[in-house]
């Protein structure tokens, strides 16, 4: 399948708008999840599935006992918080864990910069009905402040319960996906996107320093996905960071197949830059 692209470590590539079609070349296209490799049941404790009418959309990182960190494009801004809930400790969506917690949604609160377009501050805190109580399966992951930075190269982790191919939906039961993926500097993220469409209308530096880009741009591996809004997880000295949230990446290659050229990193909302907004 997809020319063998699919190893072990492998991503495959997936890639679907979060809402309605696909979207044309040019533009952003969000994900849903990608491949990987099968978790452990307690790894990620602060991935969490955030439901819309009781179907899985996105990914999203417990921050705070009544705090979830996704994406902006993950709520329909015509959507009322009751159609969604947040469910804290699952592990395979299809077979409910007894350590998994569901909670109504209080309040979804848009970064206020957010742009549809470009995708810039593409994220939202997501307020929980009642707090949860802490357990191995459920713990807040980190965040990483306003100067901390994850140097080029660095491998970080993306998780979520996305679509392992194209048009095929994770298997049953749905367990947890992880892929490891290294950090790419923005300018060579920039130049492997900015490759793929040279006349974007976006520009030639449509990532932007609130973005950061994780993945691989030259490598047989190839680059999966991760759930949208879902969390890049940084591992510092016994600490996990929450260094993005999963925005966008490019689905379709030169030739307009899908998936069949996973050499895009996936871009994510830099937590760093939003740092001063989560704490107001
Ligand atoms: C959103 O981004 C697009 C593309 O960069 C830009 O043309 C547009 O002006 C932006 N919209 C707002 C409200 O800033």
């Amino acid at each position: 399948m997809m020319g063998g692209l699919c190893s072990q470590l492998a991503l495959l590539l997936l890639l679907f708008p979060a809402h309605g079609a696909v979207e044309s070349q040019d533009q952003p296209v969000f994900s849903r999840i990608i491949g990987g490799q099968d978790v452990q049941e307690g790894k990620w404790p602060w991935q969490v599935s955030v439901q819309e009418d009781d179907k899985h959309v996105c990914g999203g990182s417990l921050i705070a006992a009544q705090w979830v960190v996704s994406a902006a494009h993950c709520f329909n801004p015509s959507a009322s918080p009751s159609q969604y809930r947040v469910v804290l400790g699952a592990h395979q969506l299809a077979n409910p864990s007894p350590h998994q917690v569901t909670r109504e949604v209080q309040q979804i609160i848009l970064q206020p910069s957010y742009n549809k377009t470009s995708s810039v501050a593409d994220i939202a805190l997501v307020r929980l009905e009642k707090p949860v109580t802490f357990t191995k399966f459920i713990q807040p992951i980190a965040l990483p402040g306003a100067s901390r930075q994850f140097p080029v190269g660095k491998t970080c982790w993306v998780t979520g319960w996305g679509r392992v191919e194209v048009g095929k939906p994770l298997p049953t039961p749905k367990t947890l996906q992880q892929l490891e993926v290294p950090i790419i500097s923005t300018a060579a993220c920039n130049d492997r996107y900015n490759s793929l469409n040279p006349n974007s209308p976006l520009g030639p530096e449509r990532i932007k320093s609130s973005m950061l880009c994780a993945g691989y741009t030259d490598s047989p591996k190839g680059f999966c996905n991760g759930d949208s809004g879902g969390p890049l997880a940084c591992e510092e000295g016994d600490t996990w960071y929450l260094a993005g949230a999963v925005s966008w990446f490019r689905i379709r290659n030169v030739r307009g197949e899908l998936c069949s050229d996973p050499e895009f990193p996936g871009v994510f909302t830099r937590l760093m830059a939003y740092d001063s907004w989560i704490q107001g």
